[in-house]
């Protein structure tokens, strides 16, 4: 099967028929495919099929232009995009070309659309912008409140840091009641969702003037300081921000806050690992059952970690595994007070501490590194 070079998303029809008549003139009759169902569906066809052109009706563009060359270089980094519309507004062409189009052209088409195509064709990959980073991005969810998903996700993600030297982030997700910017010191009058309000104009610059450090290298976007549910985010606009963030960090550490809530579940499709944290507690191994069989789905996408965990456990670990299907990703042992005096004194737990050397085990089987070497002997079970 020949994989097609160009493919075209075109709903005007008279663009569309002016179109294919230009490119099936003689003698260099140009192969294409033609995309005519949704934006959404062309985004997961350009991400599986990656033509090496796209002809794009500016009219067809569901969303601000910027936004949608966005997420087309985001699944698809090296696509080149020659714009087309039916009349030659400079504003139109500013516009495509602001937003990153290869190419703008206009109707009439037949002496110019078959010399663009065949030029970008032929120009070599390193000509088009430089693929897009792509950050890993995991959240953790706690089963039911209170069985650590915050501090999981602040100490995994200092720990990865720590570990991998590269550029994390953590967010607060947990929008009505975050506490990863109390947690992390990082106090900030700006939240995830100035980010969603501020999408189409969301750049480096803007993005670094919302997020704080908390040390080189590890940034935090807090949740809001207050939040009612007319502040919800739209969700496509929120999974957007979420691809943004891959474009600016190596890792983005979520903080997805308790049970399937609405944001965990409009953001599930873009995370790369889902953490799911329990304790044992019977109600929390309830809600944890639940969300297990509800996300059954999910495959190796969702990781079961077990928190709290009493040095002597009523019920064996594979006796748990058992009844949840699954088998558990970690472990964590109980350090009630090492974690209350390090919150009472604004601190992260010390990294000599037991639990801490967990977390930095955590961490470094979620980067599929090999562990730190640590004076004591350490196992992410037991
Ligand atoms: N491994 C642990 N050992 C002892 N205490 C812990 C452990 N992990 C978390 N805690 C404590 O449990 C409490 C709840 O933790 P945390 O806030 O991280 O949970 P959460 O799932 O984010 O809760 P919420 O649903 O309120 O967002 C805190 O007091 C925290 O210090
Ligand atoms: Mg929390």
């Amino acid at each position: 099967m020949s994989v097609t070079r160009l493919l075209l998303y075109i709903k005007e029809e008279g663009l569309l028929q002016e179109t294919i008549e230009a490119l099936r003139q003689p003698p260099n009759h140009i192969p294409f495919d033609q995309h005519d169902s949704d934006w959404p569906a062309l985004l997961e066809r350009i991400a599986k099929s990656k033509p090496e052109v796209l002809l794009l009706d500016l009219s067809a563009v569901p969303s601000e232009l910027n936004i949608a060359m966005r997420q087309l270089r985001y699944y698809s980094p090296r696509l080149k995009v020659v714009a087309l519309h039916s009349t030659a507004d400079p504003q139109i062409i500013l516009g495509a070309m602001r937003a990153g189009a290869n190419e703008f052209l206009n109707s009439p088409l037949k002496e110019t659309l078959q010399p663009a195509i065949e030029r970008l064709l032929s120009s070599p990959d390193f000509e088009s912008p430089s693929p897009v980073t792509r950050g890993k991005l995991i959240g953790f969810l706690s089963a039911k409140g209170g069985c650590g998903a915050t501090t999981l996700a602040c100490h995994v993600a200092y720990e990865l840091q720590n570990l991998t030297r590269k550029n994390v982030l953590l967010a607060d997700l947990d929008l009505t009641s975050g506490l990863v910017g109390f947690l992390m010191k990082t106090p900030s009058s700006y939240s995830i969702l100035d980010a969603v309000k501020n999408l189409s104009r969301l750049d480096e610059s803007l993005w670094k003037a919302l997020i704080v450090e908390h040390k080189p290298n590890l940034a935090v976007i807090p949740a809001p300081a207050s939040y009612s549910r007319w502040d919800h985010p739209d969700e496509n606009q929120l999974r957007q921000v979420l691809q943004f963030m891959r474009t600016q960090h190596d890792w983005i550490v979520l903080d997805l806050g308790r049970s399937l809530n609405s944001i965990a579940t409009a953001v599930l499709d873009e995370i790369d690992q889902l953490f799911l944290v329990s304790t044992l507690e019977v109600v929390a191994l309830h809600g944890l059952k639940t969300i297990v069989h509800g996300l059954f789905e999910q495959g190796e996408k969702l990781q079961l970690v077990l928190n709290r965990t009493p040095k002597m456990m009523d019920i064996s670990t594979q006796e748990l595994e058992k009844i949840l299907g699954r088998t558990l990703y970690a472990a964590l042992p109980n350090d009630y007070m090492g974690l209350y005096q390090s919150y009472s004194s604004g601190n992260l737990l010390n990294s000599n501490s037991g639990l801490a050397q967990h977390f930095a085990l955590l961490a470094s089987k979620i980067a599929g590194l090999a562990p730190a070497k640590s004076k004591k002997k350490f196992a992410l079970f037991g």
